[in-house]
């Protein structure tokens, strides 16, 4: 099987809506980052997201629809749910809600909740309503590995295994969407840090939002959990990872950098100012041009992918800024610093 990268024209969006009618998967692009989606009701469907991606039928999906009348369909929506949706939807919002029956046992993994999110990018939401469907989509990338930002991301790592992926162009915001978990309305909690921050949701839901902090690897806690869900295994403590070790540097200086090899890679936060460094190409890298945290987040996965295909020894990390428009950055960066599974 080799995939074949599509424009999003009319033609293209109606035949892949057809592809998943009849339980086909397609890799999509959302504002956060590409998705690899299926009829979230077609529990056999379902089943191949998890296959083509190597993912352990432990971890669940996220549901994503078109509307909240299509959200209301596959999970209970409380007022809360409600206040947050008119609030971050469509959005990279991702809510953890009661299910409804209709929702199969394979998307939530066996648990009674399902994540439910209303995407923004364009071309997901134009697939959404033609298809008429709601469809589960993790990030289309094999188990563990970075998240995918453009088609060329999901053609390089998961080509092989599926045939259809819609071209949307780079995605914008470039990191997964904020989970949480609205079960109890009273005491919501964030499962995995994104662009929506725990303080704008404790703004709308006018109640203290916890932020849980990562866990390590159900493979190291014990028989018992690995039998059950995970809660919001996106806190893997090892997950997003290159191949390559990262390693957190403090700071890089530019003599360190020329004389430390053709194997060692260098990740910035901003472009370095040492003219010499740039001129190194490929295994100096950095995150923004001006030190712009927004553009940090749409940009990490995309150079974390490119330093990792260099074939270095080592990537060197350095320490980002003590200031919250970072937090999520640094949350992907620790865990794809993390060793071991
Ligand atoms: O931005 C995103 O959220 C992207 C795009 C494609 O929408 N999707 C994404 O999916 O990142 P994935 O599968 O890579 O991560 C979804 C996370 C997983 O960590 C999963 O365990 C968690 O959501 N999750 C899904 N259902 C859950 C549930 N019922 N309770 C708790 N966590 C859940
Ligand atoms: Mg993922």
């Amino acid at each position: 099987m080799t995939a074949r990268i599509q424009a999003p024209t009319p033609t293209a969006i109606r035949r892949m809506a057809a592809v998943l009618k009849r339980g086909g998967l397609v890799a999509v692009p959302s504002e956060t980052v590409y998705g690899l989606a299926a009829h979230a009701l077609d529990a056999k469907a379902c089943q191949r997201i998890f296959k083509a991606k190597g993912r352990p039928p432990t971890d669940p999906l996220i549901v994503h629809v078109h509307s909240l009348a299509a959200a209301a369909a596959v999970a209970d929506l409380t007022p809360e749910a409600r206040a947050l949706g008119r609030a971050f939807w469509p959005g990279p919002l991702t809510l953890v809600l009661k299910k409804k029956e209709i929702v199969p046992d394979v998307v939530t993994s066996g648990l009674d909740s399902v994540a439910v999110r209303i995407p923004r990018h364009r071309v997901f939401r134009d697939l959404l309503r033609v298809s008429g469907l709601p469809l589960a989509a993790p990030s289309a990338n094999p188990f563990g590995y970075i998240s995918p930002t453009t088609a060329e991301h999901v053609l390089h790592s998961l080509g092989d295994r599926i045939e259809h992926i819609l071209d949307g162009g780079a995605c914008d915001v470039g990191v997964e969407s904020t989970i949480v978990d609205l079960r109890n309305p009273a005491k919501p909690c964030v499962l995995r840090p994104g662009k929506i921050t725990a303080d704008e949701i404790a703004a709308v839901l006018g109640v203290p939002v916890t932020v849980r902090r990562g866990r390590s690897h159900p493979g190291k806690t014990g028989k018992k959990r690995r039998s059950t869900a995970q809660r919001a295994p996106g806190q893997l403590e090892r997950h997003y990872s290159p191949a390559t070790r990262l390693r957190w540097v403090k700071a890089i200086a530019s003599e360190e950098v020329l004389t430390s090899g053709r194997r060692v890679a260098y990740l910035f936060v901003v472009r370095p100012a040492d003219p010499r460094l740039a001129a190194l190409g490929g295994r100096v890298a950095w995150l923004s041009e001006s030190g712009d945290a927004t553009e940090a987040a749409r940009m990490l996965f995309s150079r974390l992918r490119g330093l990792d295909q260099g074939g270095y020894r080592e990537i060197r990390v350095e320490r980002l800024p003590d200031d919250p428009a970072y937090a999520v950055i640094a949350d992907r960066l620790n865990r794809a610093a993390a060793r071991g599974r």
